[in-house]
């Protein structure tokens, strides 16, 4: 029952994205509506449902463990569950748990994260005026915010930004946010927005920023140097060598990255998406909840068994075509 997952493809799988709830405090316009309406909370997995899962995951082979949302933070009970992982950090059977999060709770939890074990974080910001802080999360405070980050950095996690990249809303703070992260010495990944969701008024092909145009763009003011270095997923990293720099770009829409595809996603009502850009997933809360249901590490095992080779996001013709319908939200990001 301990044999490693690996897909038809022969793609092992080691890295889970654990999406702990669908609720933010934030309501990013490429992300969510003003309006949502979230999950009955009878239908997320509880905590115990949560761990049980990751842990089944553990046992299978996946090392690394990253917790998303929504916001994860805004999660109750959201330590109990991280304290739960940090055991697999102890015995050496999970190498890295780490989270994605809009940083507007780092400044509680970020000694408790460090204590825990984990070492690094992804903390999302788009801009690094309030005004337009303010603007495209509708909700957030940018001064919270870095106020989460600088707490993260002293209690010694390390911080990574991630920046959607938005046409004529991020173009000019290109080399402002650059210079903002080398400053703290914090890498930067720019996102290319995708076709998640209902928008609304909000026409994210015409927020679409290629970020082809955004890395000329860089390359007119520094000498990239393209890094070997993958993390099966869709980041593909340059170091500018004036200032030596790191800097990601994800592009799920132009670059076929599936083949290194190492991940699956859970989601917080334990569904498991084998492909971001798939609608196909496998409900793992029968395992959970009913006794007549196929064990867990069956029903995983048969999960992984469908992941398909790659997916069908598409840009071109200027038409939306592989669009997803669910939220960033309900599967993480
Ligand atoms: N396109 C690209 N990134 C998105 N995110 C949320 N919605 C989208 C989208 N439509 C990102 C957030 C954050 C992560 C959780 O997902 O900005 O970085
Ligand atoms: Fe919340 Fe992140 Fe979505 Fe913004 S992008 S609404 S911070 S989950």
């Amino acid at each position: 029952m301990n044999a490693p997952l690996i897909d038809p493809f022969h793609r092992p799988v080691s890295y889970l994205r654990v999406s702990v709830t669908d609720r933010c405090d934030f309501r990013c316009t490429y992300c969510m509506s003003e309006n949502m309406t979230f999950l009955p909370k009878r239908d997320l997995l509880t905590l115990e449902e949560l761990d049980a899962v990751s842990t089944a995951f553990i046992g299978m082979g996946v090392r690394k463990l990253r917790i998303t949302g929504g916001e994860p933070l805004v999660r109750r009970g959201i330590m109990t569950y991280l304290k739960a992982m940090a055991r697999h950090l102890d015995t050496g059977a999970l190498h890295e748990l780490t989270l994605t999060t809009n940083g507007s709770q780092l400044h509680r939890f970020s000694q408790e994260l460090f204590a825990l074990g984990m070492r690094r974080v992804n903390v999302s910001l788009d801009t690094l005026d309030e005004e337009k802080f303010a603007r495209i999360t509708r909700w957030g405070r940018l001064k919270q915010v870095m106020r989460g980050i600088e707490a993260a950095q002293e209690a010694g996690l390390r911080v990574k930004i991630n920046t959607v990249a938005l046409r004529g809303f991020n173009e000019g703070e290109l080399f402002a946010l650059l210079d903002w992260c080398a400053r703290r010495d914090m890498d930067l990944t720019f996102i290319e927005v995708m076709p998640m969701g209902d928008m609304g008024e909000e026409d994210r092909l015409g927020q679409y920023w290629p970020l082809r145009d955004l890395r000329a763009r860089l390359a007119e003011r520094f000498t990239l140097i393209d890094l070997a270095e993958s993390t099966g997923g869709p980041a593909r990293y340059v170091r500018l060598s004036e200032t030596g720099q790191k800097v990601g770009f994800i592009t799920p829409m132009t670059h076929n990255f599936c083949e290194s595809c190492n991940r699956v996603r859970l989601t917080c009502t334990g569904e498991l998406y084998m492909c971001l850009g798939q609608e196909d997933r496998a409900d793992l809360r029968p395992s959970l909840r009913d006794p007549a249901a196929p064990p867990l590490e069956e029903a995983i095992r048969n999960a992984i068994a469908r992941k398909p080779k790659g997916h069908d996001f598409d840009y071109s013709r200027q038409q939306v075509a592989g669009q997803m319908p669910r939220h960033m939200s309900h599967t993480g990001g």
